[in-house]
């Protein structure tokens, strides 16, 4: 792959003065990575420039077929003021596997993982070293073909921008209320639902909205509505009784890098942890027995989010007392090991 050029943003922005109030992905650095793909030539012109508007042809394909693949993951700054990653190869091969089910071309995983590292190293004043704040990555690929015809596009654009973010919910690391959808699905088996795509989110938009004064949706499987599948922008875990159970990965839900890492750390801490089929009837009787006593969400801006309240239909399934000692225990591991506070003992950590 060629090198990547280099254009200096000559009118920098001021950065964010309050490192404390950041939000999430509302402000975004100097400089964006750009790649084009042409048909017959392949992934060309690496290039890192101003941030700016793009300029695109109205009949682009991704503006009427969503032919769309995003990606999302974080840069850390530690206490030593070095700069670091968490399994970014995960993220690249991940867009993959969403542009093989969009008909997206592959892209270089290593070479993405550098590129991401090379922006990160232009616009390194930009990131935030508050409790709780990092510096999130969104590559993603539009299908830039000027064509009506719903086809895979020949042109495609790969974009990375970057944005100091803050925590995900208002509220920070404090138990979410979360509504159990029972009228819209978000995807089904066979679908998209497996690969991180717009359609998704762009499906989910409706429930959320009507879902005033919960944080985020929970959807249950497209066909019975009976299964639980996972949240907004988290994957879920439960712990009923001994066990600690996750919704398995069938094609309609995410692969979430963050589920993945805490299923790892979880086994090494002697738990067992069980991929299975999990009702919403099931997580009901067990808060009614006095068996469910913990539920997280996972996800790389919701980090490990403790969920304290499930509203289903008339329902108000009432989950522990405050953050569960596991979903405490797991988020002080995750997030010392993506700042160093903790040994990397799985090797996840790319200094920059
Ligand atoms: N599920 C959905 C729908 C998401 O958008 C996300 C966020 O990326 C996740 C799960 C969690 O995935 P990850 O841990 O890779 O960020
Ligand atoms: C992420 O956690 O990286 C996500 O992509 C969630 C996003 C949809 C806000």
């Amino acid at each position: 792959m060629a090198e990547i050029k280099f254009i200096k943003n000559t009118s920098p922005k001021a950065k964010p003065s309050d490192e404390t109030q950041l939000g999430f992905g509302r402000s975004f650095t100097d400089h964006m990575f750009l790649m084009d793909y042409t048909q017959g030539k392949g992934w060309h012109d690496p290039r890192i420039v101003p941030y700016g508007p793009l300029s695109l042809d109205p009949s682009c394909s991704v503006f009427h077929y969503g032919q769309e693949v995003f990606e999302g993951m974080k840069a850390y700054k530690t206490a030593d003021g070095s700069i670091q990653l968490f399994r970014p190869e995960e993220n690249f091969k991940r867009l993959n596997r969403s542009n093989e089910r969009l008909c997206i071309p592959e892209i270089d995983v290593d070479f993405c993982v550098e590129a991401v590292k090379e922006l990160i190293r232009v616009d390194r004043d930009w990131i935030p070293s508050a409790e709780g704040t990092s510096l999130y990555v969104r590559p993603f690929i539009i299908g830039c073909e000027p064509v009506l015809g719903v086809h895979p596009a020949n042109n495609y654009l790969f974009i990375i921008i970057l944005s100091p973010s803050g925590s995900y919910y208002a509220n920070g690391m404090a138990p979410v209320k979360i509504f159990v959808e029972s009228q819209y699905v978000r995807a089904v088996r066979g679908g998209i639902g497996y690969a991180k795509t717009g359609g998704n989110y762009a499906a989910s938009l409706k429930a959320q909205q009507d879902a005033v004064g919960y944080s985020q949706v929970l959807w249950l499987d497209g066909v019975e509505r009976k299964y639980i599948e996972e949240v907004g922008a988290m994957n879920v875990f439960f712990v009923i009784g001994d066990e600690i159970v996750t919704p398995e990965l069938q094609g309609s839900i995410l692969p979430g890098i963050t589920r993945k890492s805490c299923i790892e750390i979880l086994k090494d801490w002697g738990y067992t942890v069980s991929e299975r089929r999990l009702s919403i009837d099931e997580v009901r009787e067990a808060a009614q027995s006095g068996q469910l006593k913990e539920m997280f969400g996972t996800g790389t801006a919701a980090v490990i989010s403790p969920v304290g309240e499930l509203k289903y239909k008339d329902e108000t399934i009432r989950i522990g007392d405050g953050i569960g000692e596991l979903t405490q225990k797991l988020y002080d591991e995750l997030t010392g090991i993506q700042l160093s506070k903790r040994e990397d003992r799985f090797g996840w950590i790319q200094k920059i």
